[in-house]
């Protein structure tokens, strides 16, 4: 049995920091990790875990920070090629960029293409498992399965449906959507570390008949995430309120039709009404905050209060609404859209956010997300002086949260020196 022992700074999540503040973090300046057969087998200080492990092969990484890989909750993979496209806001930008762009995933081998190239992106990024919206065509959700399996990550990820309001190459019908979902759930849900997660794009896109249909779907596979958009901006809220005049708001949209539950994401949720607050509270739900999206297309300021509520609350890129692929350019988004709310957002909160969070919010962290005895080996090693201008900053830090928070402001792929997938150092 082969053991590998990293040593380096380790930071041990013991509780939620947004309820408990940093204090629910345990530092080791020099600490260690175990790895066993693709699982963290043992953490603490490296002088224990050395002592208790004298066999194991050793790597060092110094002062450099081992951290979960980086869990992203919501993305577009197909979006990776019109990602930071210039001067629309949701509607227009969906209509102008985004649907031409995924019509193209009718051809196979264009799917392949973008899925591998995508991956490979976030890999360098840090980031070692997202949850994806593919596009209409199911061969889009096979080539993004096919990269994913070929790399050995945990992914998540269903096929985009919308029967309405959408070019006619790029609507399915209710029975299609059900049908390919159902056929795709059955062929990937479950199978090594991949899950298929039912995907209306939302309300606009699906006609109440294809809500129905894939809150039939659901029921019948509870089991699954359903991911989905909601009240991302005011002008699609309106929308939303024409096209279903008797809805209470923008989540009774889906809750009329089965789609509101503990095992759905709900994407962005920036402009929420009380009401949906309170169900999205008694339902359990999660919400996903894309502050590098809400902000290039201009959405508006997710209430980061509500992670103290009920709702789980994850953080992502939404590539490509979102900006870039790095989840610490996200983490620093996210941390200047809470100023503008008044809230200062602590660095133990935001790496946690990026990390169990996120793991939370997909119903993973009892697989990932955290550095804990049983999780499952994806592991990023962060370089926390990987600029000259973040070295000049951290050099001054009495702190790890001082020494951290630099490179979350300013670190971007340089700053990740190492990404290993189920214990595996995967080449960037
Ligand atoms: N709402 C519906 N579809 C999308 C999408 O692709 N990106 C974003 N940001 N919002 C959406
Ligand atoms: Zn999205």
């Amino acid at each position: 049995m082969t053991e590998e022992l990293l040593l380096g700074q380790t930071l041990e999540f013991t509780g939620d920091p947004f309820l408990e503040g940093p204090e629910a973090a345990r530092h080791d300046t020099r600490g260690a990790v175990l790895i066993r057969d693709g699982k963290i087998a043992d953490i603490g200080p490296a002088s224990r875990l050395r002592a208790d492990h004298p066999h194991a092969t050793v790597t060092d990484y110094g002062d450099k920070l081992i951290s979960p890989g980086f869990v992203d909750a919501h993305v577009h993979y197909p979006q990776t090629g019109i990602i930071a496209s210039w001067g629309k806001r949701l509607i227009d930008w969906l209509n102008s960029y985004t649907f031409p762009e995924e019509m193209r995933f009718d051809d196979p081998d264009y799917a392949r293409d973008v899925a591998g190239r995508y991956l490979d992106l976030t890999l360098a990024n840090g980031t070692t498992t997202v949850a994806s919206y593919c596009t209409i065509y199911p061969a889009s959700v096979d080539a993004f399965f096919e990269a994913a399996e070929t790399r050995g990550l945990r992914a998540l990820a269903g096929k985009t449906c919308m029967d309405r309001n959408a070019p006619d190459g790029l609507c399915d019908t209710p029975q299609s959507a059900y049908d390919d979902s159902k056929a795709l759930l059955q062929k990937w849900h479950g199978i090594g570390r991949l899950s298929y997660v039912i995907t209306p794009r939302f309300s606009p896109t699906s006609t109440p008949e294809q809500l129905a249909a894939l809150g039939a779907l659901w029921a019948e596979h509870p089991d699954c995430l359903m991911q989905t958009h909601l009240s991302e901006q005011t002008d699609e809220i309106a929308w939303v309120k024409s096209l279903f005049p008797t809805a209470r708001d923008y989540l009774d949209t889906y809750e009329a039709f089965g789609l509101l539950g503990k095992n759905g994401l709900y994407g962005h949720a920036i402009h929420l009404e009380p009401r949906e607050i309170d169900r999205l509270n008694e339902v359990g739900a999660a919400l996903v905050h894309c502050p590098t999206s809400n902000t290039f297309i201009g959405s508006g300021l997710f209430d980061m209060g509500l992670a103290k509520s009920t709702v789980r609350v994850g953080l992502a890129t939404d590539t490509g609404g979102g900006s870039n692929f790095s989840m610490l350019r996200t983490m620093a988004a996210a941390y200047e859209v809470a100023q503008l709310r008044g809230q200062a957002l602590h660095p133990a909160q935001l790496i946690w956010l990026a990390t169990e969070g996120s793991a939370q919010a997909l119903g993973l962290n009892d697989k990932l997300g955290k550095l804990a005895i049983g999780h499952e080996a994806d592991l990023v090693i962060i370089d926390l002086e990987s600029t000259p201008a973040i070295a000049q900053r951290s050099v001054r830090a009495d702190t790890i949260w001082e020494a951290l928070f630099p490179t979350i402001m300013m670190g971007d792929d340089r700053a990740i020196s190492e990404v290993r997938v189920a214990g595996r150092v995967v080449s960037l």
